[in-house]
């Protein structure tokens, strides 16, 4: 399983949560990963900690004031990028613009969509994996695996029925072993969270929790 945990803007130490990722990654099967705000891919790079971006661009080097460019994030240490997360959400051409951008810069990517029939949209995009996270449960702590499982199984059959080479990945509410697992057994081959790890007093013993039954 892929659990990748996304940081946000939350008021945690970013390299302190990249550490304790790095680490518990380092004593599991499970791939974990990290996406700072931009301004800290660059740190937690630095950890050794696989990390991502939380955003790119449709854009490319040039006049484009305020935006952010995949190779600039490539150069500061990213490997991969959400893009359309339900908190930074885009237009469909924009979508499509960020993932060109990103494969452009080698990134790998991971579009974001509400529901299965954006799930289907977004896979048409070509991306490397879509995730599937109903906006209601973002933050909860009510996770998607118990409380919409329609709605994984659902989005892994829509990105099959569109390309089959398409990783679909599960977020909102997920904070458990047990929630990894559920999200496994709905056909997700990873997680995206938050909240969990980036508000937990102890973010290496929430992840420890996290790839347990793994
Ligand atoms: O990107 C992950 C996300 O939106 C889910 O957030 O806090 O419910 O794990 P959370």
């Amino acid at each position: 399983m892929f659990v990748l945990v996304n940081l946000k803007t939350y008021p945690c130490d970013p390299v302190d949560v990249a550490e304790a990722v790095r680490d518990v990654n380092d004593a599991t099967d499970a791939r974990l990963a990290v996406a700072p705000q931009a301004a800290h891919i660059e740190r937690v790079a630095e950890t050794g900690v696989e990390t991502w971006a939380q955003h790119v661009d449709a854009i490319e080097h040039g006049s484009n004031t305020g935006h952010t460019l995949a190779e600039s994030v490539a150069d500061a240490g990213a490997v991969g990028t959400l893009i359309n997360h339900s908190e930074r959400r885009l237009k469909l051409a924009d979508i499509d613009g960020a993932v060109r951008a990103a494969e452009r810069a080698d990134l790998e990517t991971v579009v974001c969509a509400n529901n299965p029939a954006q799930i289907g949209a977004a896979a048409a995009l070509g991306p490397d994996a879509v995730a599937v996270e109903p906006p209601a449960l973002i933050g909860t702590g009510t996770p998607v695996s118990q409380a919409d499982p329609d709605v994984v199984e659902d989005a892994v059959e829509a990105a099959a029925n569109v390309d089959s080479t398409v990783s679909v990945l599960c977020g909102a509410g997920i904070s458990t072993g047990d929630d990894v697992v559920a999200a496994g057994d709905l056909g997700a081959e990873g997680v995206l969270l938050a909240s969990g790890v980036a508000k937990a007093d102890d973010p290496h013993s929430a992840l420890e929790d996290l790839v347990e039954p793994l």
